[in-house]
Protein backbone atom coordinates (compact mmCIF):
# COMPACT_ATOMS: atom_id res chain seq x y z
CA UNK A 1 0.00 0.00 0.00
CA UNK A 2 1.36 3.62 -1.14
CA UNK A 3 0.62 6.28 1.38
CA UNK A 4 0.05 9.68 -0.62
CA UNK A 5 -0.60 13.03 0.56
CA UNK A 6 -1.83 15.69 -1.38
CA UNK A 7 -2.16 19.84 -0.58
CA UNK A 8 -4.33 21.65 -2.55
CA UNK A 9 -6.35 18.37 -3.71
CA UNK A 10 -10.03 19.91 -3.51
CA UNK A 11 -8.91 21.89 -6.93
CA UNK A 12 -6.87 22.24 -10.00
CA UNK A 13 -3.91 20.00 -10.59
CA UNK A 14 -4.28 18.63 -6.86
CA UNK A 15 -7.84 16.86 -7.38
CA UNK A 16 -6.64 15.32 -10.74
CA UNK A 17 -3.49 14.01 -9.24
CA UNK A 18 -5.61 12.12 -6.84
CA UNK A 19 -7.55 10.78 -9.26
CA UNK A 20 -4.34 10.14 -10.97
CA UNK A 21 -2.96 8.01 -7.67
CA UNK A 22 -6.17 6.57 -6.46
CA UNK A 23 -5.51 2.77 -7.29
CA UNK A 24 -6.76 -0.19 -4.75
CA UNK A 25 -3.28 -0.09 -3.28
CA UNK A 26 -2.64 3.63 -2.92
CA UNK A 27 -4.29 5.32 0.86
CA UNK A 28 -4.59 9.12 0.14
CA UNK A 29 -4.92 11.88 2.53
CA UNK A 30 -6.38 14.49 0.75
CA UNK A 31 -6.21 18.14 2.27
CA UNK A 32 -8.22 21.70 1.13
CA UNK A 33 -10.28 23.96 2.64
CA UNK A 34 -13.44 23.60 1.01
CA UNK A 35 -15.32 20.43 2.45
CA UNK A 36 -17.79 19.67 -0.69
CA UNK A 37 -15.25 20.23 -3.16
CA UNK A 38 -12.60 17.84 -1.19
CA UNK A 39 -15.02 15.06 -0.08
CA UNK A 40 -16.31 15.00 -3.66
CA UNK A 41 -12.77 14.48 -5.04
CA UNK A 42 -12.15 12.10 -1.97
CA UNK A 43 -15.92 9.72 -3.00
CA UNK A 44 -14.04 9.83 -7.16
CA UNK A 45 -11.08 7.72 -5.43
CA UNK A 46 -12.93 5.86 -3.68
CA UNK A 47 -14.68 4.67 -6.85
CA UNK A 48 -11.65 4.12 -7.95
CA UNK A 49 -10.72 2.00 -4.96
CA UNK A 50 -8.32 3.92 -3.11
CA UNK A 51 -8.43 4.29 0.87
CA UNK A 52 -9.34 8.34 1.23
CA UNK A 53 -8.35 9.98 4.44
CA UNK A 54 -9.48 14.15 4.08
CA UNK A 55 -8.59 16.83 6.41
CA UNK A 56 -9.76 20.56 5.18
CA UNK A 57 -7.87 23.29 7.34
CA UNK A 58 -6.14 26.61 6.56
CA UNK A 59 -2.57 26.05 5.28
CA UNK A 60 -1.43 29.68 6.87
CA UNK A 61 -2.21 28.40 10.04
CA UNK A 62 0.92 26.32 10.67
CA UNK A 63 0.60 24.71 13.75
CA UNK A 64 -2.71 23.32 12.32
CA UNK A 65 -0.26 22.21 9.12
CA UNK A 66 2.26 20.89 11.46
CA UNK A 67 -0.40 18.94 13.59
CA UNK A 68 -2.40 17.43 10.39
CA UNK A 69 1.20 15.90 9.35
CA UNK A 70 2.27 14.47 12.45
CA UNK A 71 -1.49 12.73 12.21
CA UNK A 72 -1.59 11.81 8.78
CA UNK A 73 2.26 10.28 8.71
CA UNK A 74 1.47 8.91 11.89
CA UNK A 75 -2.06 7.10 10.74
CA UNK A 76 -0.04 5.91 7.45
CA UNK A 77 3.61 6.87 7.09
CA UNK A 78 3.62 9.18 4.05
CA UNK A 79 5.81 7.86 0.63
CA UNK A 80 5.10 10.53 -1.35
CA UNK A 81 4.29 13.91 -0.32
CA UNK A 82 3.08 16.12 -3.00
CA UNK A 83 2.54 19.74 -1.94
CA UNK A 84 0.43 21.67 -4.63
CA UNK A 85 -1.67 23.79 -2.91
CA UNK A 86 -1.10 27.51 -4.07
CA UNK A 87 -2.30 31.07 -4.47
CA UNK A 88 -2.16 32.54 -8.09
CA UNK A 89 -3.41 35.98 -10.02
CA UNK A 90 -1.49 38.69 -12.03
CA UNK A 91 -1.86 42.13 -11.26
CA UNK A 92 -4.05 44.85 -13.07
CA UNK A 93 -2.17 46.79 -15.48
CA UNK A 94 -3.00 49.79 -13.16
CA UNK A 95 -2.19 48.38 -9.90
CA UNK A 96 1.49 49.80 -9.04
CA UNK A 97 2.11 46.51 -6.57
CA UNK A 98 0.36 43.89 -5.15
CA UNK A 99 -2.39 44.49 -2.58
CA UNK A 100 0.00 44.14 0.76
CA UNK A 101 -2.87 41.29 2.54
CA UNK A 102 -3.13 39.66 -0.69
CA UNK A 103 1.07 39.23 -0.98
CA UNK A 104 1.45 37.90 2.60
CA UNK A 105 -1.56 35.03 1.64
CA UNK A 106 0.26 34.88 -1.37
CA UNK A 107 3.99 34.17 -0.01
CA UNK A 108 2.70 32.12 3.00
CA UNK A 109 0.57 29.49 0.55
CA UNK A 110 2.76 28.96 -2.22
CA UNK A 111 6.28 29.23 0.05
CA UNK A 112 6.27 29.43 3.81
CA UNK A 113 3.69 26.40 4.28
CA UNK A 114 5.51 24.27 1.67
CA UNK A 115 8.57 24.91 3.01
CA UNK A 116 7.52 24.38 6.49
CA UNK A 117 5.67 21.12 5.84
CA UNK A 118 8.67 19.69 3.79
CA UNK A 119 10.67 20.27 6.28
CA UNK A 120 8.84 18.56 8.69
CA UNK A 121 7.76 15.17 6.35
CA UNK A 122 11.70 15.03 5.63
CA UNK A 123 12.94 14.63 8.87
CA UNK A 124 9.99 12.00 9.08
CA UNK A 125 10.30 9.96 5.73
CA UNK A 126 14.60 10.61 6.48
CA UNK A 127 14.37 8.45 10.16
CA UNK A 128 12.35 5.77 7.99
CA UNK A 129 15.30 6.35 5.38
CA UNK A 130 12.66 6.15 2.32
CA UNK A 131 10.13 8.82 0.61
CA UNK A 132 9.43 11.67 -2.16
CA UNK A 133 8.93 14.79 -1.82
CA UNK A 134 6.83 16.84 -4.64
CA UNK A 135 6.55 20.42 -4.31
CA UNK A 136 4.50 22.31 -7.13
CA UNK A 137 6.56 25.44 -8.20
CA UNK A 138 5.71 27.12 -11.71
CA UNK A 139 7.19 28.33 -14.71
CA UNK A 140 6.66 31.86 -12.85
CA UNK A 141 9.40 30.71 -10.93
CA UNK A 142 11.52 30.35 -13.80
CA UNK A 143 11.14 34.03 -15.08
CA UNK A 144 10.62 37.30 -13.21
CA UNK A 145 7.35 38.29 -14.00
CA UNK A 146 6.47 42.40 -13.66
CA UNK A 147 2.71 41.02 -13.96
CA UNK A 148 3.07 38.61 -10.74
CA UNK A 149 5.83 39.56 -8.76
CA UNK A 150 4.86 38.24 -5.58
CA UNK A 151 3.63 34.75 -7.46
CA UNK A 152 7.17 34.66 -9.69
CA UNK A 153 9.15 35.24 -6.28
CA UNK A 154 7.53 32.99 -4.03
CA UNK A 155 7.59 30.44 -6.20
CA UNK A 156 11.56 31.17 -7.52
CA UNK A 157 11.82 30.69 -3.81
CA UNK A 158 10.52 27.47 -3.61
CA UNK A 159 12.68 26.30 -6.86
CA UNK A 160 15.55 27.22 -4.94
CA UNK A 161 14.37 25.48 -1.59
CA UNK A 162 13.86 21.96 -3.81
CA UNK A 163 16.98 21.89 -5.25
CA UNK A 164 18.90 23.13 -1.72
CA UNK A 165 16.61 20.14 -0.06
CA UNK A 166 17.39 17.59 -2.70
CA UNK A 167 20.94 17.76 -1.77
CA UNK A 168 20.39 17.22 2.04
CA UNK A 169 18.22 15.07 2.41
CA UNK A 170 19.85 12.21 -0.71
CA UNK A 171 21.65 10.56 1.62
CA UNK A 172 19.13 9.61 3.96
CA UNK A 173 16.94 8.29 1.45
CA UNK A 174 14.58 10.83 0.37
CA UNK A 175 14.30 12.04 -2.98
CA UNK A 176 12.69 15.91 -4.20
CA UNK A 177 10.98 16.79 -7.40
CA UNK A 178 9.86 20.45 -8.23
CA UNK A 179 7.56 20.30 -10.66
CA UNK A 180 6.93 23.86 -12.91
CA UNK A 181 3.74 23.83 -14.78
CA UNK A 182 3.35 26.70 -17.42
CA UNK A 183 -0.33 26.80 -18.33
CA UNK A 184 -3.09 24.27 -16.96
CA UNK A 185 -6.58 24.63 -17.29
CA UNK A 186 -7.81 25.28 -13.66
CA UNK A 187 -10.04 28.08 -11.84
CA UNK A 188 -6.49 29.33 -10.95
CA UNK A 189 -5.32 30.27 -14.97
CA UNK A 190 -9.17 30.41 -15.65
CA UNK A 191 -9.08 33.53 -13.45
CA UNK A 192 -6.13 35.35 -15.17
CA UNK A 193 -6.87 37.77 -18.59
CA UNK A 194 -3.75 37.05 -19.81
CA UNK A 195 -3.54 34.28 -22.91
CA UNK A 196 -2.40 30.91 -21.78
CA UNK A 197 -0.37 29.43 -24.50
CA UNK A 198 0.48 25.45 -24.76
CA UNK A 199 -2.85 25.12 -22.39
CA UNK A 200 -3.33 21.50 -21.40
CA UNK A 201 -6.00 19.96 -18.78
CA UNK A 202 -5.16 19.52 -14.96
CA UNK A 203 -6.00 15.59 -15.97
CA UNK A 204 -3.30 15.92 -18.90
CA UNK A 205 -0.98 17.66 -16.67
CA UNK A 206 -1.55 14.57 -13.55
CA UNK A 207 -0.39 12.16 -15.85
CA UNK A 208 2.85 13.83 -16.68
CA UNK A 209 3.47 14.24 -13.20
CA UNK A 210 2.22 10.95 -11.77
CA UNK A 211 4.54 8.96 -14.54
CA UNK A 212 7.69 11.33 -14.20
CA UNK A 213 7.64 11.51 -9.97
CA UNK A 214 7.66 7.73 -10.34
CA UNK A 215 10.69 8.04 -12.49
CA UNK A 216 12.22 10.13 -9.65
CA UNK A 217 12.31 13.17 -12.19
CA UNK A 218 14.69 16.23 -10.35
CA UNK A 219 12.72 18.80 -12.43
CA UNK A 220 9.41 18.19 -14.57
CA UNK A 221 8.28 21.58 -16.51
CA UNK A 222 4.76 20.55 -17.97
CA UNK A 223 4.08 21.07 -20.87
CA UNK A 224 6.72 20.62 -22.73
CA UNK A 225 7.05 23.70 -25.15
CA UNK A 226 7.70 25.60 -21.73
CA UNK A 227 10.75 23.07 -21.04
CA UNK A 228 12.39 24.34 -24.61
CA UNK A 229 11.62 28.24 -23.81
CA UNK A 230 13.05 27.67 -20.06
CA UNK A 231 16.37 26.22 -22.05
CA UNK A 232 16.41 28.87 -24.77
CA UNK A 233 15.67 31.90 -22.24
CA UNK A 234 18.79 30.49 -20.31
CA UNK A 235 21.05 30.78 -23.14
CA UNK A 236 20.23 34.30 -24.18
CA UNK A 237 21.27 37.58 -22.31
CA UNK A 238 19.07 38.47 -19.43
CA UNK A 239 18.12 42.19 -20.79
CA UNK A 240 16.91 40.13 -23.91
CA UNK A 241 14.29 38.03 -21.73
CA UNK A 242 13.10 41.18 -19.50
CA UNK A 243 12.86 43.18 -22.69
CA UNK A 244 10.30 40.05 -23.65
CA UNK A 245 8.48 39.61 -20.40
CA UNK A 246 7.87 43.51 -19.66
CA UNK A 247 5.95 43.32 -23.23
CA UNK A 248 4.20 40.42 -21.82
N1 LIG B 1 -2.98 26.26 -13.24
C1 LIG B 1 -1.84 26.71 -13.69
O1 LIG B 1 -1.74 27.14 -14.87
C2 LIG B 1 -0.61 26.69 -12.84
C3 LIG B 1 0.59 27.12 -13.42
C4 LIG B 1 1.74 27.11 -12.65
C5 LIG B 1 1.70 26.64 -11.35
N2 LIG B 1 0.52 26.23 -10.81
C6 LIG B 1 0.56 25.77 -9.42
O2 LIG B 1 -0.13 24.54 -9.30
C7 LIG B 1 -0.69 24.44 -7.98
C8 LIG B 1 -2.17 24.09 -8.07
O3 LIG B 1 -2.83 25.16 -8.73
P1 LIG B 1 -4.22 24.99 -9.50
O4 LIG B 1 -4.04 25.61 -10.82
O5 LIG B 1 -4.69 23.59 -9.39
O6 LIG B 1 -5.11 26.00 -8.62
P2 LIG B 1 -6.58 25.90 -8.01
O7 LIG B 1 -7.47 25.13 -8.91
O8 LIG B 1 -6.93 27.31 -7.67
O9 LIG B 1 -6.36 25.06 -6.68
C9 LIG B 1 -5.61 25.60 -5.61
C10 LIG B 1 -5.68 24.63 -4.44
O10 LIG B 1 -4.93 25.19 -3.36
C11 LIG B 1 -5.74 25.18 -2.20
N3 LIG B 1 -5.43 26.32 -1.33
C12 LIG B 1 -5.25 27.62 -1.69
N4 LIG B 1 -5.03 28.36 -0.61
C13 LIG B 1 -5.08 27.53 0.46
C14 LIG B 1 -4.92 27.71 1.86
N5 LIG B 1 -4.69 28.92 2.40
N6 LIG B 1 -5.02 26.62 2.67
C15 LIG B 1 -5.27 25.40 2.15
N7 LIG B 1 -5.42 25.16 0.83
C16 LIG B 1 -5.32 26.22 0.00
C17 LIG B 1 -7.17 25.31 -2.71
O11 LIG B 1 -8.07 24.85 -1.72
P3 LIG B 1 -9.64 25.31 -1.70
O12 LIG B 1 -10.06 25.39 -3.15
O13 LIG B 1 -10.29 24.20 -0.96
O14 LIG B 1 -9.66 26.63 -1.03
C18 LIG B 1 -7.11 24.42 -3.93
O15 LIG B 1 -7.27 23.08 -3.57
C19 LIG B 1 -0.41 25.78 -7.30
O16 LIG B 1 0.72 25.68 -6.47
C20 LIG B 1 -0.13 26.72 -8.46
O17 LIG B 1 0.68 27.81 -8.10
C21 LIG B 1 -0.63 26.24 -11.52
Amino acid sequence: MANILISGASSGIGAALARSYATPQAHLTLWGRNFARLEAVAEDCRARGSQVTTNCFDLADLKVLIAALAEADQHAPTDIAIFNAGLGGSLPHEAIAQDAVIAAAMAMVNFTAPVVAANDIAVRMGARGAGHIVLIGSIAGLFALPMAPTYSGSKAGLMMFAEALRARVKRHGVSVTLVSPGFIDTPMSQSLSEPRPFLISADQAAAIINKKVARGARHIIVPWPFAIIAAIAGLVPKALVRAVLSRY
